[in-house]
């Protein structure tokens, strides 16, 4: 097969959910319907450790089949799949954005009954921010929720996006008689058992049991509407992630969830091309090139090992090949020993655009680094800095072990698993985080890879804003709203709250006070 015809088939996502919207069970549908397991069953009993292991992972437990903590693959109807995990809730961290640079598409999944919580809007913005094509599921029909309209509603106004029902609900909970398929133009009916029945729009009229049904009857008015006054459906716009197509069901059910997954597939775009610092690299150019998205340590004291995820941009990437990391120019051979994320075997042979291949990291790569063959060297853009949330002082228990306190930050730093800041004249060191689990993971490998004890002092939750040089006052800022510089020198204002950035806004409107997440 050649690499265009290899790249086509490969569809590249993540599933993006708040905590309990269904994630873990729409996925275990998803490996159903790759074949990836036989039947099933709520994958549940997460939380076991401190380090929560991901619901992937449990997958794997249970279910016997190799999927790793964070990449699976599966073939699908001619398509090769692959899903990314984006850890959630406590897992949360600068990781969850990273992963969304490494795909082509999301999976969004809203619960029915409770719409977009605030806590997973971020994530939501940052794929809209990015353009990344959003396709939504709205999950739980089979529970009594909100209204359809309310839902759509709520999701162009929260993230700023046409929406776009490709299915149209009849009901929900106890009256819950499925949903009209727009684009197939049919009717799937919800019978309580696994199979979905479809009637063509063309056969309603042999079906007065459902067309005489006042619950149908209310929804087929529901969808006249959305037919005459809501959007049309533009796949341009999709794929530049300014509409998003929404599905309803249940993946609980499951229900809904085959029409959805299907239509999803078909249309989700494959690899396109990607910026560099030779312009864009088109994923069928023979010579591979790929970039690292993150960088995953073991906890394992015994195995100091690490594993570097690539995201292959280009060409065709085999097993043991010489490759050139970008950032050095440095040519070197990918040792034999690598540990490859794969579909049912523990190992790939080869992988095309759109394909995660976990490589060992022998302390060598950072976030962002650029891997590729072929006489010229160029780097992918760089990975966009995220803002984190949480930030704590950090110090050495015992100063004699100051040289290696140093050494583990700015490796940690380095590698991206935490974001340092220093406070001028103080000397302080303070890091950030997105997530509660990123300070515990960085204290763990500080003693354990570096030997060092530290302390962290916390300074809760703030607001960062990048500040432009030319408009930096060191008297507006003090313990409350600290002023603080980044790795590269720029000046941060850690509000500490909303309250105190607007004050601060109002005060002084003509100082441009930077979100990142705006900039991302
Ligand atoms: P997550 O990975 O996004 O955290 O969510 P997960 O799939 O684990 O689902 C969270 C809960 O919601 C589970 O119930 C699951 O069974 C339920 N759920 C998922 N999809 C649907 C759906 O379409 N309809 C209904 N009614 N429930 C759904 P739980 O009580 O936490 O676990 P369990 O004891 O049922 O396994």
């Amino acid at each position: 097969m050649s690499i265009q015809e290899e790249v086509g088939k490969r569809r590249t996502f993540a599933i993006i959910s708040h905590p309990d919207a269904g994630k873990t069970t729409m996925t275990e549908k998803m490996l159903l319907f790759g074949n990836m397991i036989r039947s099933a069953g709520t994958v549940k009993g997460k939380k076991s450790g401190k380090f929560a292991t991901s619901d992937w992972m449990e997958i794997e437990k249970q279910r016997g089949i190799s999927v790793t903590s964070s990449v699976m693959n599966f073939p699908y109807r001619g398509y090769q799949v692959n899903i990314l995990d984006t850890p959630g809730h406590e897992d949360f961290s600068e990781d969850t954005y990273r992963t969304l640079t490494a795909v082509d598409a999301v999976v969004m999944i809203i619960d029915a009954t409770k719409g977009i919580e605030a806590q997973t809007l971020k994530l939501f913005k940052v794929c809209r921010m990015r353009g990344i094509p959003i396709f939504t599921f709205m999950n739980k029909l089979d529970r009594e929720g909100r209204e359809p309209f309310d839902l759509l509603e709520e999701i162009e106004t929260e993230l700023e996006i046409e929406t776009y029902p490709m299915t149209w609900p009849v009901g929900m909970g106890k009256r819950f008689e499925g949903v009209f398929d727009r684009h197939n133009e049919q009717f799937v009916r919800f019978s309580g058992d696994e199979r979905e029945e479809y009637i063509p729009y063309s056969e309603l009229d042999q079906h007065p049991e459902l067309t005489e049904n006042p619950t149908y009857k209310e929804a087929e008015d529901e969808l006249s509407l959305v037919d005459e006054a809501g959007d049309t459906f533009e796949i341009e716009k999709v794929l530049r992630g300014e509409q998003t197509p929404v599905f309803f069901g249940s993946a609980l059910a499951p229900f809904g969830v085959e029409t959805f997954f299907d239509t999803f597939i078909d249309m989700a775009p494959a690899p396109t091309p990607r910026k560099s610092t030779k312009g864009l690299v088109s994923p069928e150019n023979e010579e591979f090139s790929g970039f690292i998205f993150k960088i995953q340590a073991n906890m394992n004291p015994k195995h100091r090992d690490r594993v570097a995820f690539v995201r292959v941009c280009s060409g065709k990437f085999e097993r043991g090949m010489s490759v050139t990391l970008g950032r050095t120019g440095k040519a070197f051979k990918l040792a034999q020993s690598q540990q490859f994320v794969a579909s049912s075997s523990n190992t790939v042979e080869e992988g095309y655009a759109g394909d995660i291949i976990g490589i060992y990291d022998p302390n060598v790569y950072r976030i962002g680094d650029t891997l590729l063959t072929g006489k010229e060297t160029f780097e992918y853009d760089e990975l966009p800095q995220f803002p984190p949330e949480q930030f704590k002082k950090v110090t050495a228990k015992n100063v004699m072990k100051s040289k290696q306190f140093y050494k583990g930050i700015e490796q940690l730093v380095q590698e991206g698993a935490i974001q340092l800041f220093k406070r001028p004249y103080f000397e302080d060191y303070i890091i950030g985080a997105v997530g509660e689990l990123q300070f515990e993971v960085f204290e763990y490998r500080m003693k354990h890879e570096y030997n060092v004890d530290i302390e962290l002092t916390p300074y809760g939750e703030r607001i960062p804003r990048w500040l432009k040089e030319d408009q930096v006052d060191t008297s507006l800022f003090d313990d409350r709203n600290m002023l603080v510089e980044d790795r590269e020198g720029n000046k941060v204002a850690l509000f500490k709250n909303d309250f105190s950035l607007r004050w601060f806004v109002d005060k002084h409107p003509d100082m441009d006070l930077i979100d990142l997440f705006e900039v991302n």
